[in-house]
């Protein structure tokens, strides 16, 4: 029997696109099903002003390939050297939608991050005044917690005390991984929402390590444990507007994946909205898959759903992904779910 599903064509609030020849290759396969995303600034060296905005967006839209529409939608990085005149323009220019503040050293190129932020207090104020969200890489990167934990304490010791004192401010806490992320969410109604990527709805820790370790299942924040994505899932078909997709589709090559020191990163771009479909109906909620894909994250970023559609189709053999896709810097693992899926875009 096939099944068929057709919702307003998804954006992705939550995007790594690279630069070069990774921006060539992997582009394509987010503007396929997608019609805006969230870029994320974590070049080397990092997009911090306007102006290096402004030219990204620029190389992006160069490399969209001919009769692809894809709107991205640009964010600074926020550095303890950031001018809040500098972040107010380029918002007012409608060019930046999000400031993004990764902790130093929390993950890959989070090296000019945010150490001090009493530092960058101008900025938030200055955000919390005009509306422009804040994206939060929510982790502590003290060496003594335990990687496991590093949410749960952000939370506690980092997140809830900037939202004290910069009442206002729009926050989006990024790749939340646990029920803690979830349960601040619920318990706090303004101002503040969730996106959850399509591989923390899919596997736990134990998909990392047990029975040999899998590089391409690394990512950061990592994979918790089971129960913890089980709240994930309750959170993401629940229908809350305050939960929406941000794939965090992260390329490496495979030579950076398979490392003695592996990168961090689920490459899902490929087939995420088939692999959301599989969860949703798994789930019994795929009445809900166009609230979370489509719907929550325009009306969190205050912009119109988009007017175009998408279809997904159940059909009774198995979707065939590919199983990598090539780039002049090397190969790239599309994320495998480990489980046959079939759903696909249509
Ligand atoms: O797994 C991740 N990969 N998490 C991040 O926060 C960064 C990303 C990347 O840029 O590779
Ligand atoms: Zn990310």
């Amino acid at each position: 029997m096939t099944q068929s599903l057709t919702i307003a064509r998804p954006d992705d609030w939550h995007l790594h696109l690279r630069d070069g020849a990774m921006l060539q290759a992997v582009l394509p396969e987010t503007a396929r099903h997608f019609g805006r995303a969230i870029i994320m600034p974590n070049l080397v060296p990092p997009v911090v002003t306007g102006a290096q905005a402004t030219a990204y967006r620029e190389r992006i839209l160069s490399a969209l390939p001919k009769g692809m529409q894809f709107d991205p939608l640009m964010v600074l990085y926020l550095t303890e050297q950031t001018d809040p005149d500098d972040v107010a323009a380029a918002h007012a220019s409608g060019l930046v939608k999000a400031v993004k503040l990764y902790p130093a050293g929390a993950t890959t190129n989070s090296a000019s991050g945010v150490q001090d932020f009493d530092k960058v207090r101008p900025t938030l104020e200055k955000m919390a005044e005009i509306g422009l969200p804040l994206c939060v890489h929510g982790e502590v990167t003290d060496s003594d917690i335990d990687i496991f934990d590093r949410e749960a304490v952000f939370i506690d010791r980092v997140l809830d005390p900037i939202r004290r004192t910069t009442p206002g401010l729009k926050v989006v806490m990024e790749h939340i991984t646990t029920s803690n992320g979830v349960e601040y969410v619920k318990a706090n109604a303004k101002d503040l929402g969730a996106t959850i990527t399509t591989h923390h709805l899919i596997i736990n820790r134990n998909h990392i390590l047990v029975g040999g370790i899998k590089p391409h299942y690394y990512c950061l924040p990592v994979a918790k444990r089971e129960s913890h994505r089980l709240a994930l899932r309750a959170a993401a078909t629940s229908g809350d507007a305050r939960f929406f997709l941000g794939t965090d589709s992260a390329p490496h090559t495979d030579p950076n994946k398979e490392s003695g020191c592996g990168c961090a990163g689920c490459f899902t771009a490929t087939n995420t909205m088939a692999l959301l479909a599989h969860v949703f109906d798994e789930e019994n909620a795929l009445e809900k898959l166009e609230g979370f894909a489509s719907q929550n994250g325009p009306a969190f970023y205050g912009l119109p759903v988009n007017s175009e559609t998408l279809t997904l189709r159940k059909s009774e053999t198995a979707t065939v992904f590919p199983e990598k896709i090539s780039s002049d810097d090397g190969p790239v693992t599309v994320f495998d779910p480990g489980f046959p899926v079939f759903w696909n875009v249509t």
